[in-house]
């Protein structure tokens, strides 16, 4: 497969590094977006550790909540790297709370974060992928998403959303040679599951019939399949990856 350029959303992040890293093994050139200054060093840290240098991966700084900076952002990236190829939305956020006390601040973030940023960003690649008659787009939800989960209607409805986007977009553009798919991962081993409250990830990882959270690298294996010439006909699915947490037809 040609050498594609790639863009990760939160690609700074356990899953998004995990991804950058695969695709850059691949032969892609991996431009990793970041949302807080400062978090590149240690990304630059992770690739060097893997041999890839700027040779293979770059840094954009952008809010994935702001729809004009992302222009610019990849206005900057085509200009400098070349067209966008591949997207994969990534960039995410919890803001965990029981709806009772769940506060606008807390719905409005993880929405704008979660969901209109996928908005955001794709509708600043599409039109070149559809001009240029390829292209992958890779939206990721979460098992969360799909079957819902406590303390996360923020959460779950942004995640869901992203699962009507993607099937909605996927019949809009694969007449133009681009796909456009979901992956759901279960609990995998990131900040972001180390986060939630020590008793409360025990009794969720005991429900995991694996009996392990995921590896972001077993999520970043099927990024890369999934962004393959191989997956040409593979468009608006939803790909569960969650040691058997969630099973539905
Ligand atoms: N189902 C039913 N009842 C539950 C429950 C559950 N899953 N979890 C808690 N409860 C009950 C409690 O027993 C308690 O009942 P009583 O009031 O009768 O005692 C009540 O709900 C309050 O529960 P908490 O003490 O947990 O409430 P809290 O306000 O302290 O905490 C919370 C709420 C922060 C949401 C906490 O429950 C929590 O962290 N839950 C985990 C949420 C989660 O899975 N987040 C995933 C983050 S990682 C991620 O999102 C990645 C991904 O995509 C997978
Ligand atoms: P993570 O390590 O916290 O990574 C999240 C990334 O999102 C961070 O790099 C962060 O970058 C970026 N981000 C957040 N807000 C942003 C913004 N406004 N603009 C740009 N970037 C922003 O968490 P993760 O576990 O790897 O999560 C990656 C994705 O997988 C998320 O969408 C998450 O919902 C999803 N997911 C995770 C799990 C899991 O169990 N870990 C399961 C299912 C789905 P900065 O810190 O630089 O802002």
């Amino acid at each position: 497969m040609d050498k594609k350029i790639a863009l990760v959303t939160g690609g700074v992040g356990g899953i998004g590094s995990a991804i950058c890293k695969r695709l850059a093994q691949q032969g892609h050139f991996v431009v990793a977006n970041y949302g807080i200054p400062g978090t590149e060093t240690r990304y630059l840290e992770k690739m060097a550790a893997a041999g890839l240098n700027g040779h293979s991966t770059a840094l954009a700084f952008g809010d994935v909540t702001d729809y004009d900076a992302i222009g610019e952002m990849v206005q900057g990236i085509e200009k400098t790297h070349g067209p966008v190829d591949i997207l994969v939305n990534c960039a995410g956020i919890t803001r965990d709370a029981t709806f009772r006390k769940m506060t606008p601040e807390q719905w409005h973030l993880v929405i704008e974060t979660n969901l209109t940023s996928v908005f955001n960003v794709t509708r600043h690649v599409i039109d070149g992928m559809c001009e240029r008659g390829w292209g992958r787009v890779v939206n990721i939800s979460s098992v969360n998403g799909v079957r819902g989960q406590f303390g996360q209607t923020n959460y779950s409805a942004a995640k869901a959303g992203i699962l009507g986007f993607t099937k909605a977009l996927a019949q809009e553009v694969i007449r133009k040679g681009v796909t456009v798919n979901a992956i759901s991962p279960g609990y995998v081993e990131t900040e972001m599951v180390a986060a939630i409250r020590d008793d409360v990830r025990q009794q969720i990882v005991a429900q995991i019939p694996a009996g392990r959270l995921g590896l972001p690298e077993e999520i970043a294996e099927s990024v890369a399949y999934l962004t393959s010439d191989k997956s040409a006909y593979i468009t608006g699915t939803n790909l569960s990856i969650n040691g058997g947490l969630h099973m539905y037809a």
